[in-house]
């Protein structure tokens, strides 16, 4: 199959690269010049473990092209998948579509033959039917169809996710546009991937839904932890003893400083506000928006309770900025509520991210940006893990505490077990488990 992705953000470059990886001909085609460039020369934009081997692979292999050129790549492809940005709109929290709709127009100009038009960044209810309307009015000789195909995967683990996905969802009632995309996806038919046909609209709502409930699940163990730490309870068991039930299942069930992220705090507020439009409120989601919120702001409060309720001409080390590990991504990140919160109270912050450093270094000021933990450790106060980065894993404690003035430690995302921390002398605070909480002080 030829396919033209539009796009080359975080899902159309994987996607690109994914497709070419399962042998179709993909040309990758985005408007921003040097980061076209970049590409050319093998420079991957983004971080994401494996991507820049995948993309070398396949362009080596005469399979993946990047270009600015949509009007040679569109007339050629069987499939064109657009994987522009779809960012909040600023003042009212709906989607912003101006991306998309800019593509299909420049799509409908440059069709010939059949084409599967193909909408793989998360779009509001209805948006397939008004690029229909975009591409038909401009061109009501066209054959074309405009199809559902929402994307599933996770900064971080995005390959993975993509080549073994749980399932595909294709949202189309018309028979040569499903052959299409059948073919498409026929090299994951190998290891039994369901794909879940059906018509436009519901696709388009199943990826809402998927993302609603992720941070709804999220969201009640983090509410559950703020019981275990008032009632003396543990909220990892807790996870562990609702999760096992398979209705429940075990994943997403972390509690933490609350999610982040390009999609879940977008595609929560862009389901509220469909939601309201259509007649149907959601007070569910509408409630995880403002719980999340809150929670994000209200994290650094438990810093400043951990050193005695004060932090004015403190240190505070950060470890971890990233809105979670294994990307370079700021976005949404509860570090960037936290660390501002925390020098507003008058704290000294130093910081180190394995990853993140360059894009948060635009979005905070005053922070001392560190090389290493045990440089970040050094003179601190306090510390605070805000992202569980694998090789926070494992601080020697014993250097820990000849670095730090006092070995006070606030893990926000439970990387250690209390009593370990306690043997060692560090006065540990985690998140919902009463042996280390933040009422029992
Ligand atoms: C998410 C969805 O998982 C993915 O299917 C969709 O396509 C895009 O949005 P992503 O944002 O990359 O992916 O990251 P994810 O791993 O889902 O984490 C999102 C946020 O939730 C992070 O801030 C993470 O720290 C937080 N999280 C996740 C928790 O706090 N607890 C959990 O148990 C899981």
């Amino acid at each position: 199959m030829r396919v033209a992705m539009i796009g080359t953000g975080y899902v159309g470059l994987v996607s690109g690269a994914c497709f070419a990886d399962f042998g179709h001909d993909v040309a990758c085609i985005d408007k921003d010049a040097g980061k076209i460039e970049r590409l050319q020369r093998g420079e991957i934009p983004i971080f994401e473990p494996g991507l820049d081997a995948l993309v070398a692979e396949n362009v080596e292999a005469g399979r993946l092209s990047f270009s600015t050129d949509l009007s040679s790549a569109v007339p050629e492809a069987d499939a064109v998948f657009i994987a522009v940005g779809t960012p909040s709109r600023r003042g009212d929290g709906f989607a912003d579509l101006s991306y998309v709709y800019a593509a299909a127009e420049e799509i409908a100009a440059a069709l010939d033959g059949y084409t599967v038009i193909v909408t793989k960044s998360t779009v509001p209810v209805g948006t397939g039917a008004e690029v229909e309307a975009i591409i038909r009015r401009a061109r009501p000789d066209a054959d074309f169809s405009v199809v559902s195909n929402p994307e599933f995967l996770r900064e971080g683990a995005a390959i993975e996710d993509f080549k073994r996905p749980d399932r595909v969802v294709v949202g189309t009632e018309d028979d040569r546009a499903r052959e299409i995309m059948r073919e498409i996806y026929r090299p994951l038919y190998l290891n039994e991937t369901p794909i879940v046909f059906t018509n436009r609209m519901t696709s388009e709502l199943i990826k809402y839904a998927a993302n609603a409930f992720l941070a709804t699940k999220i969201t009640f163990i983090n509410e559950m932890a703020d019981i275990c730490e008032r009632v003396g309870a543990n909220v990892q068991e807790v996870a562990r003893g609702i999760g096992l039930d398979r209705r429940i299942g075990g994943k997403f069930l972390h509690a933490g400083p609350g999610y982040g992220g390009s999609c879940f705090p977008k595609d929560t507020l862009a389901l509220v506000k469909t939601a309201e439009k259509a007649g149907a409120p959601t007070r569910i989601v509408e409630a995880v928006v403002d719980v999340n919120d809150r929670r994000k702001k209200s994290m650094a409060s438990r810093v400043i309770a951990a050193c005695g309720g004060v932090v004015e001409g403190k240190t505070i080390a950060v470890l971890g900025l990233t809105f979670k590990p294994n990307t370079d991504d700021m976005r949404e990140a509860p570090s960037l509520d936290i660390i501002p919160a925390l020098q507003k109270a008058g704290a000294r912050v130093r910081a180190f991210d394995p990853a993140g450093m360059k894009e948060a270094a635009k979005l905070l000021d005053g922070v001392e940006f560190c090389k290493g933990v045990y440089e970040t450790l050094d003179g601190a106060d306090a510390v605070t893990i805000i992202t569980e980065w694998d090789e926070f894993r494992a601080i020697d404690l014993e250097r820990l505490k000849g670095l730090m003035r006092s070995p006070v430690m606030i893990d926000l995302r439970n990387i250690y077990r209390p009593a370990y921390m306690a043997a060692h002398g560090v006065k540990y605070h985690s998140i919902g488990r009463a042996d280390s909480s933040f009422a029992a002080e």
